[in-house]
């Protein structure tokens, strides 16, 4: 049977690193109140990255897939699929995909090598269910011989969608991207593989997190600033992300000792070590980059795996639980053995 792979990872974070500290120190030039104590209580998070003015999702996108198809040991030409999952996309259109793919494809030219033009190329928008989202797409189209070698990459500038007057959404988020590399191999079932996917939606809920603007004749109509219930979010996360991981693992036939690392969204540590527990998994079986990173929306997945897999924590043959919920409501799981 022909299954899709992940044959390498990469990820980028921006260079500009803001402390707790650092936004006690930002907040406070604007008259708001916050404190380390807090935000590492309720969130566990200590340090966030943002990009600077003119970097955009794609220039995040293209360092962090550039790691991973060097991982991987193929060329950018070797490529026929780019998914790009983001909610800050670098303009309205075309998508931040389109524009990833001619910066790789300028990237390989420059050293000689075929680019990656021609081949498929489209944003996935699921905010921070948008990796998983992503990755269950290029999957299918694996499996069904659409595509041969994808692409699937999570990026996100949410530093410039944060409103920095409400002290309880902007010290969550960070920039950052990830990327894997995810191509058709053929075995019995044994082999590394996406063994399961679990996708779901419940569009009651859009109200609880969003950026409710838009673009229309020339302005920006409404408000382009994020907007977070965050008791809400919380409330429904915990429930939703362990029944998705359960129906995953259904889906291939396993149950929870199968799992050897969850690599989970990360958006709040209390949320990670819940989700942890509903599946029987000790903390030392979590991959945890929320406290350096913040919550980087689409990207939080696959920078997490990309650190379990660099700091050789997650080794091949493993089962991996990716999972992750957002703006949508949206949330799913992928089960992955690398
Ligand atoms: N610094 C200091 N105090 C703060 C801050 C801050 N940055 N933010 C809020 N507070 C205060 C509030 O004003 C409130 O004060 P009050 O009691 O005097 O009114 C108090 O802290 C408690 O506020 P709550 O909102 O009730 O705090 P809560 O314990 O719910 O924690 C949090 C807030 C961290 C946002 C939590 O609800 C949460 O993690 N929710 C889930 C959010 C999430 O995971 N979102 C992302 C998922 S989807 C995605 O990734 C896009």
């Amino acid at each position: 049977r022909r299954y899709s792979r992940i044959s390498g990872t990469g990820s980028y974070l921006p260079p500009r690193r803001l402390t707790n500290a650092d936004m006690v120190g930002l907040l406070a030039e604007r008259g708001i109140e916050t404190s380390d104590d807090w935000i590492v209580d309720r969130t566990g998070i200590r340090a966030r990255h943002y990009a600077d003015d003119g970097v955009n999702a794609s220039d995040l996108g293209l360092q962090a897939s550039l790691k991973a198809i060097e991982a991987a040991g193929c060329q950018i030409g070797d490529i026929d699929l780019i998914i790009v999952a983001t909610s800050t996309p670098d303009m309205v259109f075309p998508s931040t995909a389109s524009i990833l793919q001619r910066k790789l494809t300028e990237s390989a030219q420059a050293s000689g090598q075929p680019g990656a033009a021609g081949g498929a190329a489209f944003d996935v928008q699921a905010v921070c269910s948008g990796f998983i989202y992503a990755l269950t797409i290029a999957d299918a189209m694996i499996q069904t011989g659409a595509a041969t070698r994808a692409l699937v990459v999570g990026a996100e500038v949410f530093s410039r969608i944060l409103d920095f007057n409400d002290r309880t959404t902007c010290v969550l988020f960070g920039d950052g991207a990830g990327a894997v590399v995810l191509e058709a191999v053929e075995h019995d079932g044994s082999g590394p593989a996406v063994l399961a996917s679990d996708i779901h939606a419940d569009g009651r809920h859009t109200g609880i997190l969003c950026v409710p603007g838009t673009v229309s004749g020339g302005q920006v109509l409404g408000d382009p600033l994020l907007k977070m219930d965050g008791q809400a979010v919380f409330k429904l996360a915990v429930g939703l992300l362990e029944s998705a991981a359960k129906a995953a693992l259904a889906k291939a036939g396993m149950t929870e000792p199968d799992v050897d690392w969850l690599v989970p969204h990360q958006a709040n540590i209390r949320i990670i070590q819940s989700t942890a527990r509903k599946l029987k998994l000790s903390m030392d079986k979590v991959i945890v980059t929320v406290d350096q990173h913040g919550n980087t929306s689409a990207a939080s997945i696959p920078l997490a795996l990309d650190e379990g897999v660099r700091s050789g924590r997650i080794q091949p043959g493993q089962t991996a639980m990716l999972e992750g919920v957002g703006g949508g409501f949206t949330w799913g799981a992928v089960l992955l053995r690398l």
